[in-house]
């Protein structure tokens, strides 16, 4: 059953319109002014108010206005005589309901009622809906954040299997994939790139030898001097490489980082043989965590060189093999003196090689980021695998 308040300072009349409610099935508490009304108001729940506009010590105007302050949902119909009608464009715009001309025609009074009731239920209902509303929203929301968790998981997961497959095949090369991205990552946090170039580049990174899948096994492993045709094929995994991630989706942003790995910043890598910053910077940051971590590790070709002896090798290739600026971070923050290989291993045997990463959101960003500008036809001198 609906209740309303039934607001007035004239007894007869309050009582009149009570009655008239409660014979039409409305429960009806009274007030005889403001003042009253609003301490009703305190402790009981209305679905409509039924308030004269004269009247003593509160006005049904000044009523109205306290009340609009603490709840704007329940309707409030004003019953005003002839004489107070200048007030009804201001108790309209204090946010009454409807009004009502005295004498009351009871007909009216019940028209007017039920529509407001009416018009309260659909505001609650649309309150409540909104509220339903924002909490489907929050519960997407988690969602979406625990299956991004899942799903930047399951990629990485799946780039550890490929990196572990590409590995497999050279014994030498095992960690490898996992301690170029570790140190490309603190290169690249040094250079203070944003979240979503650090995530390319840790991708790429992990990814950069990818190609070396279509390299056979025996030319890999080779610790003799190759043919031409044998450097020919190892020579075509920075490209090859690319051309597996680039149409995949998630993948594809690395793609240019996989490919430049092997360019040198004086000019002379390959495959495209592009110099300077026409490199991506992405790809110039991988090259010299690859070159580093594979002259501290045994290769078929060689033995393992000491930090100090690679970091040698980096300030000579400074310019010509590698961008400077980023052997100079390199070195100047002594990453030489971090044990990648020890991280790797421990990371590697408890399971606990995780991306450091957010999830890419949004794919054409990183293709502004990785792009070169331009190839040229420079030819490529052979360096590090
Ligand atoms: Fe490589």
């Amino acid at each position: 059953m609906s209740r309303i308040l039934v607001v007035d300072d004239e007894p007869e009349l309050r009582e009149f319109v009570a009655m008239s409610l409660e014979l039409n099935e409305y429960e009806t508490v009274e007030a005889e002014n403001g003042k009253k009304a609003l301490e009703i108001l305190k402790s009981e729940d209305f679905d409509c108010i039924v308030s004269d506009v004269e009247m003593p010590e509160m006005t049904g105007p000044e009523f109205l206005k306290k009340f609009r302050e603490i709840n704007k949902v329940i309707p409030v119909i004003m019953l005003t005589g002839v004489k107070a009608l200048n007030t009804v464009v201001e108790v309209m715009k204090l946010g009454a309901q409807d009004y009502l001309v005295k004498p009351i025609n009871i007909d009216e009074l019940l028209i007017a009622v039920r529509k407001s009731i009416e018009f309260k239920r659909l505001k609650d209902q649309n309150i409540r809906l909104q509220k339903e509303n924002e909490r489907y929203q929050h519960h997407l929301e988690d969602m979406v954040e625990k299956r991004s968790i899942q799903l930047k998981d399951a990629l990485f997961g799946s780039l550890i299997i490929i990196a572990s497959a590409i590995e497999a095949k050279d014994e030498y090369t095992k960690g490898h994939s996992n301690r170029v991205r570790l140190i490309s990552l603190d290169i690249g946090k040094l250079m203070n790139l944003d979240n979503k170039e650090l995530q390319v580049l840790e991708y790429g990174a992990m990814m950069h030898d990818v190609g070396k899948i279509g390299v056979k096994d025996a030319i890999l492993q080779k610790n003799k001097s190759l043919t031409e045709e044998e450097f020919d094929s190892i020579m075509s995994h920075p490209a090859v490489g690319a051309n597996i991630v680039k149409n995949i989706s998630f993948f594809g942003p690395m793609a240019d980082c996989i490919k430049y790995h092997h360019e040198k910043f004086g000019g002379g890598g390959y495959p495209d043989g592009i110099k300077g910053e026409r490199i991506p910077l992405l790809a110039r940051i991988v090259a010299v965590a690859d070159t580093y971590d594979a002259i501290t590790t045994t290769r078929p070709y060689r033995k393992e060189k000491t930090s100090n002896e690679a970091v040698q090798v980096l300030l000579e290739g400074r310019g010509t093999q590698f961008d400077p600026y980023i052997v100079d971070v390199f070195v100047n923050n002594r990453l030489y003196e971090k044990d990648y290989i020890s991280k790797d291993k421990i990371e590697s045997e408890a399971g606990m090689i995780k991306p450091s990463t957010i999830i890419l959101d949004d794919e054409k960003s990183f293709d502004e980021i990785i792009k070169p500008k331009k190839n040229n036809d420079e030819p490529y001198i052979y360096d590090e695998l």
